[in-house]
């Protein structure tokens, strides 16, 4: 059965390539790895776009202090993070290199589109400011405070340098109503809440138009017809967004499917370009505005923020170690609250790992399918008359398992997704304490067969419903109960797609290990 509800684009930031992928980076894309894998689970035609932001003063920088030039730290970085995408089993459907043809053509043409609707929107001048290379941004004096030896701080804590040069500016002085109109009529296009107040007032206390060439660096998208200057890297950045859908060719069949976007997906720290300059390109360029940008948290360890300098900086890597990849998606949806900062804490996740998925779902699956393996012939049992227990059990499935999680998911709150997911485990596992099958192979073979039929089946459609969480797990439980591999969408979890009595079963494996906290210390 393939159900077409529509489409659904959604992307990452494009990381920046001055540095080795770190946990933040792999929280982001597993975080939107899951809304889109959610998305086609859920039957929606979905596009998934990630890559990385190659340009600017940051990373020319980085390049001459290692030594190397731009294109080859660039080549050598971006490649981690592309083979991130496989460890971390990211479904993205295109990666996207800010360095590509193609993303110059988008952005020379996002340029003209905006010269070209709007004439008086890109005018030459002169900047003289206060320049943040770490944040990539421009800072007025207001802004700032004293750093130590003098030195000048942005508001994120990163130096600032004085800047005087030629530039092309973008008269973002002249969008602040635009703005506040389309925030006011589109309540859901900043998310969460919290960010769309946070943005509103700032945009309310008022726009300066922005400096949108760099001339003093060469390390970017030349501007058209003017090579002498190099484009401000956020509008090349932001673009990209649009080069993965084929801009300029907006006749394409992939930009008329999934432009615009639903969700870009991107962490507090980059909001204001995404909610005020982007769209306010877009505007003058002519192009549709996003669905909707939604903003995670930052990820803390122990407490406290990731720093080389504490020393308690996580490498994706050391995660994957410990607990594995699955387990490791599981812990970073199931403890970040929504839109919230998030604490990674190693004892809690061990914890946490062993009780939800080696306790919980890993067992039930064990339990039962070992003894089907033993009692049942390896074969799916036979199902005799349902009790009402039985009956209650597959309802909670078939009725309220996908519309508890999809009204959580569709707005990224995957940890209050997880918790509805997880009352059907519970249920199951009250459920298998109470009928104990393990008692009924001599007194009523017949009704164990039907205790274990009733568990298989909800654990095939707890197996389909964890998919976009842990989709390696949840593969390996839907091969374990023989679920046909064009049957395990959401709309699956039903009695008409129910599994066949007689069936043969493989051997059985546990999918969830228990971590031993030695062994993850
Ligand atoms: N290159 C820009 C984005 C351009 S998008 C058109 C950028 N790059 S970044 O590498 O610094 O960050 C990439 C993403 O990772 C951003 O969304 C950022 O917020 C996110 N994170 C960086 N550190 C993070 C944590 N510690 N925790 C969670 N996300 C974090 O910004």
């Amino acid at each position: 059965m393939s159900e077409n509800k529509g489409s659904f684009y959604i992307t990452t930031a494009i990381s920046y390539v001055n540095g080795s992928p770190h946990l933040g980076h792999a929280y982001e894309a597993i975080l939107t790895d899951v809304m889109a894998r959610h998305k086609r689970l859920d039957g929606y035609q979905t596009y998934f776009l990630t890559g990385t932001d190659e340009h600017g003063q940051k990373v020319a920088k980085t390049a001459e202090k290692q030594g190397l030039q731009p294109r080859e730290l660039c080549d050598k970085i971006a490649a981690e993070f592309e083979a991130q995408t496989g460890t971390l089993n990211i479904s993205n459907d295109d990666f996207i290199r800010t360095t590509e043809e193609r993303h110059y053509k988008a952005s020379q043409a996002i340029w003209n589109a905006i010269k070209e609707n709007n004439p008086d929107d890109i005018f030459l001048g002169k900047y003289d400011g206060w320049y943040s290379v770490r944040d990539e941004a421009y800072f007025g004096e207001s802004e700032l405070t004293d750093g130590p030896d003098g030195t000048r701080l942005a508001p994120t804590g990163a130096p600032v340098e004085w800047v005087e040069e030629p530039s092309y500016f973008f008269r973002l002085s002249a969008y602040a109503d635009k703005l506040l109109d389309h925030y006011a009529k589109n309540p859901g296009f900043i998310q969460p809440d919290s960010r769309r107040n946070e943005i509103i007032s700032f945009v309310k206390s008022g726009l300066q138009d922005l400096s949108i060439s760099r001339t003093n660096f060469k390390w970017g998208v030349p501007v058209p017809d003017n090579p002498d200057h190099v484009m401000y890297v956020w509008l090349d950045a932001l673009t990209n967004y649009i080069t993965g859908v084929d801009y300029p060719d907006t006749g394409s069949k992939k930009f008329q499917t999934f432009w615009p976007a639903d969700f870009h997906v991107i962490g507090k720290d980059i909001i204001r370009f995404h909610c005020i300059y982007w769209p306010a390109f877009l505007m003058a360029a002519g192009i549709e505005l996003p669905k909707a940008v939604f903003a995670h948290g930052f990820i803390n360890v122990e407490g406290q923020k990731m720093s080389k300098s504490v020393g308690n900086v996580i490498a994706p890597s050391d995660l994957l170690r410990d607990f594995g990849l699955d387990a490791t998606r599981y812990i970073l949806m199931r403890e970040v609250p929504h839109g919230q900062d998030g604490n990674f804490s190693q004892s809690h996740a061990v914890q946490r790992i062993n009780s939800d998925l080696a306790n919980g779902l890993g067992n039930l699956a064990q339990r039962t399918l070992s003894m089907i393996a033993k009692n049942c012939d390896a074969k799916v049992p036979a199902c005799g008359k349902l009790t009402e227990s039985d009956q209650a059990l597959l309802a909670h499935a078939y009725e309220k398992l996908v519309p508890g999680l999809r009204s959580e998911f569709d707005t990224f709150r995957f940890n209050r997704g997880l918790e509805s997911i997880w009352k059907l485990v519970d249920a199951a596992n009250v459920y298998i304490d109470e009928q104990a099958p393990w008692g009924l192979k001599k007194t009523d073979p017949a009704r164990m067969a039907t205790v274990l039929y009733v568990l298989a089946e909800t654990i095939r459609c707890l197996a389909i419903s964890v998919q976009a969480i842990v989709p390696g797990a949840a593969e390996k439980i839907l091969d374990q109960v023989v679920a046909a591999e064009d049957q395990r969408l959401y709309a699956h979890i039903s009695k008409d797609y129910a599994l066949k009595p007689g069936t043969d079963l493989p051997v059985p494996e546990g999918v969830f290990p228990r971590i031993q906290l030695e062994e993850a210390a």
